[in-house]
């Protein structure tokens, strides 16, 4: 039987914010999340979150929480109070118990079972997961005495001797549950921050085993805003690496961000400062960037996308985007499309081969195939109460500065003159012109007055 306890009640003071550390986020994903993710591929029968500090907001947080059993720890007395609350609410203490801090997002599953593994072969009463820094600063001291853990000292209580021991301890461990529950009340407070230390259970338990893992980076605890830079510079690294080797240019990899979901084809080269956010889609031969920022969209073959902003939309082989466009919510572009220059599109279907190359707003419109939208034209769709459609047929040739004072029906093959604001729907074949007639008034002077 294998319980987990995820610790994620502490305010986290040194990350000098008014959100819980472990609601600070990793690529878009909760440092609590990532936890969470580790342990549920582990297949636990119980999983506890011990929560405190804007508990609410924490639980809120979490994505699935149906398995989830939420353990409310206040006020707050240390790691050790932790699970001594815990203690206190589960009344059976059978097989294994892990407890993992919350704020350990790097940590994974396979690591976990390894620790699993190794507790079981050495029938421990606790074994916990240990890595030599480099700088130890920060970390609890792990004293080993033949493989067998004597204590663990923290920083702040840390001689002089004991501080430059590199031996860590990572916050993830593995105990008895029936070892820990005799002990775990006896736990004293008596250190410099006066807190009730878990890691003092390892000098009060007989068999504590050290299960030393190398550093890559996965055992990385955040404290504070530095260390959070660290591992999203980890993070970064690992996914910007893997579509690399699955044939992905990146031409200056330290400036752009990928979701760790979203999926780059082959052949795409990713210019600097560009960031693939959420669950996006980009297929081969495309060419992002640079400046660009896309969040949960598909991008179909051979596309360019400069300097552009595209939300939560579908762009279709072979499109043109840019530079300066917004591709707003909803918008779904047919292939050989072209969208130019300082364009916003919101909620919008664009056919094969529409072109919108310039200085243009398209809201809530339809706009059917080989039409050419010329510069500066906008749909003026909100009625300061409600968005209205406006729908353009095929093969038509809208003329600059054209204002379409939506709701708009035009059929196909209509031109529309420039400057017209046109309130009236138009018929197939028509040209619409809706603005004053020029008038010349010759031989004038100004006249000095
Ligand atoms: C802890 C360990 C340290 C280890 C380090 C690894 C202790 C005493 N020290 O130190 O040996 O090297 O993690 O990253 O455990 N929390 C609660 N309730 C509390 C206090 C904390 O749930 O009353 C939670 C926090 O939300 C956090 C986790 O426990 O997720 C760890 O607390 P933190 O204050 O970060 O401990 P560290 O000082 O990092
Ligand atoms: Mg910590």
């Amino acid at each position: 039987m294998l319980s987990i306890a995820i610790l994620a009640a502490g305010k986290g003071t040194r990350m000098a914010s008014s959100m819980p550390k472990v609601l600070h986020k990793l690529s878009g994903k909760t440092l609590l999340q990532r936890v969470i993710d580790s342990c549920n591929e582990l297949k636990p029968d119980k999983l506890f979150i011990i929560v405190g500090h804007k508990a609410k907001e924490v639980e809120d947080s979490i994505i699935k929480k149906k398995d989830i059993q939420f353990i409310v720890q206040n006020p707050q007395k240390g790691t050790g109070h932790a699970i001594q609350v815990l203690s206190h609410q589960v009344k059976k203490h059978e097989g294994k118990l892990m407890v993992l801090n919350g704020d350990v997002p790097l940590i994974k599953a396979e690591t976990l079972k390894k620790l699993i593994n190794y507790h079981e072969s050495k029938t421990a009463d606790a074994s916990l997961i240990t890595t030599k820094k480099k700088n130890p600063y920060g970390y609890g001291r792990v004293i080993t005495k033949n493989n067998l853990i004597e204590r663990i000292v923290e920083e702040k209580d840390c001689n002089q001797k004991e501080r430059l021991n590199s031996l860590t301890n990572a916050g993830i461990y593995c105990f008895s549950w029936k070892s820990l529950s005799t002990i775990i009340n006896t736990l004293k407070s008596n250190n410099k921050q006066k807190e009730i230390y878990l890691t003092d259970t390892i000098t009060l338990l007989k068999k504590s085993y050290s299960f030393e893992v190398e550093d890559n980076g996965e055992l990385q605890g955040i404290n504070d805003r530095v260390q959070l830079s660290e591992c999203e510079e980890t993070i970064q690294t690992l996914i910007k690496e893997k579509h690399m080797i699955g044939g992905v240019t990146f031409i200056n990899p330290a400036s752009c961000t990928i979701s760790e979901e979203s999926i780059i084809g082959s052949d795409v080269i990713i210019e600097a400062n560009t960031h693939i956010r959420g669950n996006s889609k980009i297929s081969n031969n495309c060419k992002i960037g640079p400046n660009s920022f896309i969040k949960d969209s598909f991008v179909n073959d051979n596309c360019e996308i400069i300097n552009s902003t595209i939300y939560n939309s579908k762009i279709m082989a072979h499109v043109k985007i840019g530079p300066y466009s917004h591709i707003r919510p909803n918008c779904e572009l047919s292939s050989h499309s072209k969208i130019g220059n300082f364009v916003e599109i919101k909620n919008s279907q664009l056919d094969e081969e529409v072109k919108v190359n310039h200085l243009s707003y398209i809201g809530d419109s339809k706009v059917g195939k080989y039409t050419n939208i010329g510069a500066g034209t906008i749909t003026a769709n909100f009625d300061g109460v409600k968005k209205y459609p406006t729908n353009i047929g095929e093969n038509s040739s809208i003329g600059a500065n054209t204002v379409f004072v939506a709701p708009i029906t035009l059929g196909d093959s209509v031109t529309t003159a420039a400057g017209s604001v046109i309130t009236k729907n138009s018929k197939n074949n028509s040209l619409a012109i809706a603005r004053s007639k020029q008038i010349n008034i010759e031989n004038w002077k100004k006249t000095n007055s």
